[in-house]
């Protein structure tokens, strides 16, 4: 396993889609707000719990599948305004999957947007990943999409999810079936994957990104690198968003 250096960042007008895992509070809404604060275009976040970021300066989507817009709402937009648009499902709704998937629809139509979505697991359930969902993990890149998506259990989640994602974060993440799930899904050998979650610390997480390749003749690892937490300051930042 590698260490730490600049490489992982990302052309924001090429679309990528970067996966966040770990138990609750271990950093992975963190992680996706650094992102979706480093993206420079229009932006969605998807919040299902309703606590996470970021809450400022957003323009509240609300209803359901039949009353959501279809389109992205252009007329809201001050003075050409980069915009960010907020939804906070109901999930009570008995059309809850369907509510969250027009939103991602509207972010497909649209292009070259980032949506952040803290609970793919609710979303893309195994073999019920709903069509909107489908086609960003499958062509996110075509729309020139950055998909930001955060799960607690890898093993509930369509393998897609991981199977399409260019970088995987991984933060404390205690359960086997998921650390398996997720060595699979990134091709390293599950117990030595194991053991590099083992030795995080608090809020330190292992970085895979998948379009690296096998290093030769010493080369540095990069494929699956362990990093240290995010700084307190920049957290910090982050919390007030
Ligand atoms: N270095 C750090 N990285 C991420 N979170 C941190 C860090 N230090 C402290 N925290 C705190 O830990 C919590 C992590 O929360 P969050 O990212 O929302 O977790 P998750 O989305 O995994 O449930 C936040 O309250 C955050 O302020
Ligand atoms: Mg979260």
């Amino acid at each position: 396993m590698g260490t730490l250096t600049s490489r992982g960042e990302i052309d924001p007008s090429k679309g990528v889609i970067i996966t966040c895992l770990g138990k609750k509070r271990s950093g992975k809404s963190k992680m996706a707000l650094l992102w979706f604060e480093s993206y420079p275009y229009d932006r969605v976040v998807i919040d299902v719990n309703g606590t996470d970021g970021p809450h400022r300066g957003v323009i509240e989507l609300r209803g359901t599948v039949d009353e959501l817009p279809t389109r992205w709402p252009e007329h809201l937009r001050e003075d050409g305004k980069r915009m960010t648009l907020r939804y906070h499902p109901d999930a009570g709704s008995p059309t809850f999957v369907e509510d969250v998937d027009a939103v991602l629809g509207m972010a497909y139509r649209t292009g070259r947007v980032c949506v952040l979505l803290h609970e793919v697991g609710l979303i893309a359930r195994a073999n019920r990943t709903p069509p909107h969902m489908l086609r960003i993990l499958q062509s996110n890149r075509h729309r020139q999409l950055t998909v930001l998506l955060c799960c607690p259990r890898p093993h509930t989640v369509d393998p897609l999810v991981l199977g399409q994602s260019d970088l995987v974060y991984v933060f404390e993440l205690p359960n086997p079936a998921d650390r398996k799930r997720v060595a699979e899904e990134i091709g390293w050998d599950p117990a030595d994957f194991a053991a590099g979650v083992d030795e995080l610390g608090p809020h330190e997480y292992l970085r895979a990104d998948t379009n690296e390749s096998r290093p030769v003749d010493g080369e540095t690892e990069m494929r699956l690198v362990s990093c240290p937490a995010l700084p307190a300051d920049v957290v910090a930042q982050l919390d007030r968003l």
